[in-house]
Order: C-alpha cells, then sequence, then structure tokens
C-alpha cells in the first residue's frame, strides 16, 4: 500500500483544536491522514468529504479505528451545504481543506497525473464525472488551451506548447502522459528551462482545467466561514500560488468585509521546517492558513 504522509499535520491539529471535542469537517478527506490525527487528539466526530471514490475507500481504512465517530461522504467541497444539509448539521466546531492531489492519485499508474510514468491521460479526480485531459485535449481550440496553460500553469511558453499540442492530436490522439509530456518538452527552448522538469507546470495547469479546482474555490471558503461556531477554526493547507493566493484574499475578504466573519490567525502562511520537506519532499511548496469564526 502507498505510504502517505499528512502534510503540516502537527501545526493543522495544534490549531484546529480538537481537544476541545465537537463536529470537523474534512474536506477534503483523501487518505484519512488529516482525519485520524483530528480524532485522536479528541475531536468528537470527523464528517469527510472527497470526489474520488479510491481515496474515500483508503480513507475508510486509515479511519476503520475511530470508525463510530467517523461519516464519509462522496462529494464535491463545494456543494458542502447540502451535504451539511442532508446530515443535519448546523455549525461545525472546525473544518480543514488540504487542497490539491493527493499521493494516492499522483502514484497511482492509471489516472494520469504524473509525467514521470506513461499512463493514459485521465487527470480527473471523479474518475466518474466529466471528460478525460485526454478528451478535453482532443477538441479544444488552440488559443482557449494556451490560454489554460499560461493562467493555470504560469507557464510563458503556453503559446507554443498549445500550438505543438494541436499540430500532434493531427497526427495521432494524444492520450497518454508519456506522450503528452515529451511533446511539451520539445516545445520548449532548452535556454527556458529550469531545473524543474520542462513538463511540470503544463500538467498542473492541466489537472487544475480539468477539475476546474479554482471554479468556487472563494465561495467554498465563506461557505466554510458561514458554517463555523464562534471560536471555531478553519485550517486551509494549498500547493501553488494561484490557490494560496485565493485563500489568502478570501480570508482578508472575510475578515474585512462589512460583515466581519472571522479574524486570520496566520499573518504570514505556515510552511514545512527541513526536517518535514526531509521527509516528505510534497511538504515543500504546502502553505497553511488558518481563520477563526468571530461570534457574531
Ligand atoms: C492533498 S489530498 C488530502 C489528503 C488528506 N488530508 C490526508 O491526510 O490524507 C486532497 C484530496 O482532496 C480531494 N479533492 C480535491 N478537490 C476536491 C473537491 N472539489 N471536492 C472534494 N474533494 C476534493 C482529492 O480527491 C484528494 O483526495
Amino acid at each position: 500500500m502507498i505510504a502517505h504522509v499528512p502534510v503540516l499535520c502537527a501545526e493543522t491539529v495544534a490549531l484546529l483544536r480538537p481537544d476541545r471535542g465537537g463536529l470537523f469537517v474534512d474536506c477534503t478527506v483523501g487518505l484519512g491522514g488529516h482525519a485520524r490525527a483530528l480524532l485522536e487528539a479528541g475531536a468528537t466526530r470527523v464528517l469527510g468529504l472527497d470526489r474520488d471514490h479510491t481515496a474515500l475507500a483508503r480513507a475508510r481504512i486509515t479511519l476503520e479505528p475511530c470508525r463510530d465517530r467517523v461519516t464519509l461522504v462522496h462529494a464535491d467541497y463545494r456543494d458542502l451545504d447540502g451535504v451539511l444539509r442532508a446530515q443535519g448539521i448546523d455549525a461545525l466546531d472546525g473544518a480543514l481543506a488540504d487542497l490539491g492531489v493527493s499521493s494516492l492519485q499522483l502514484d497511482a499508474n492509471d489516472r494520469g497525473f504524473s509525467f514521470q510514468r506513461d499512463e493514459p491521460l485521465d487527470m480527473r479526480m471523479d474518475t466518474k464525472t466529466g471528460n478525460t485531459a485526454a478528451q478535453r485535449l482532443a477538441t479544444v481550440p488552440e488559443d482557449e488551451l494556451a490560454d489554460v496553460i499560461f493562467r493555470f500553469g504560469e507557464e510563458r511558453f503556453s503559446r507554443r506548447i498549445a500550438r505543438r499540442i494541436v499540430e500532434a492530436r493531427a497526427e495521432q490522439p494524444i492520450d497518454t502522459t508519456g506522450r503528452l509530456a515529451a511533446i511539451v518538452r520539445r516545445a520548449i527552448p532548452r535556454q527556458g528551462r529550469s531545473r524543474i522538469d520542462a513538463a511540470t507546470r503544463t500538467f498542473q495547469a492541466l489537472r487544475i482545467w480539468v477539475n476546474r479546482e479554482l471554479e468556487g474555490l472563494d465561495a467554498f471558503l465563506a461557505t466554510v466561514a458561514r458554517r463555523l461556531r464562534a471560536g471555531a477554526r478553519f485550517a486551509v493547507i494549498t500547493f501553488h500560488s494561484l490557490e494560496d493566493r485565493i485563500v489568502k484574499h478570501t480570508f482578508r475578504a472575510l475578515a474585512h468585509g462589512d460583515t466581519r466573519l472571522v479574524t486570520v490567525l496566520t499573518k504570514k502562511p505556515i510552511v514545512a521546517g527541513p526536517d518535514e520537506i526531509a521527509r516528505n519532499p510534497r511538504a515543500r511548496s504546502a502553505k497553511l492558513r488558518v481563520a477563526e469564526r468571530l461570534s457574531s
């Protein structure tokens, strides 16, 4: 079984204060690492959401010892209000969103998230919904593709990459990660390359596009803030600057608007120390921001 190490776990648990008890929502339960830590530290109950069926199956195993205190739901966190209504839950004692992909998704060899191996180009977190990356790449207009790669990958060679993809798909469908990575690497001039793999930014962009990862993130953060009890906290972990920017700005807006809902506890985001990064390289880009609900 693939080992999964929850990122910034001690910091997240300390800030969420599960030792006070109560109901915590893990909006991205993944493999259940953070959820288990919250339960072991005193959370009375955890409601865990994920849009990936495979992740929920793994979370069920991780959380087996505490199964009486756990409810797992297959859902997109943007539907949180509906999930809470269906569960008869009014207010939360804490919430967590650890955004992005899990190690389970990255390391599986049939999901298409990784350019390190040659596998089908799927990239959907929910494999039962929507079009795969391969299906989308087959028809997307070149301009739109260039825009996606530029916006979601912050890739300065987006136009060249989009042109090469459109040329290549006319010869043969692009339906594996290996073929896509090779096309992208060839599109980027040598002097434009950094130490990271030339395909990294394009893969990130396509993943965000396929899963609509940034869409509605601000509204979701506001929903959680509104559902917290006074004094309850919301922790959000991000892995790239596009997401972190949205979290930072939304928290700021919720803290300063006409109806001040929260106070932000992390003026600067919390990042992993060298020990954690040495143990878990994925932690390198993680940023944790925490907000606390004010009494209304
Ligand atoms: C970084 S992992 C979470 C890992 C988890 N904290 C743990 O300790 O195992 C992110 C998870 O969020 C899920 N996810 C991403 N976007 C989602 C969304 N919009 N709704 C629900 N789950 C989502 C992914 O499927 C993935 O399993």
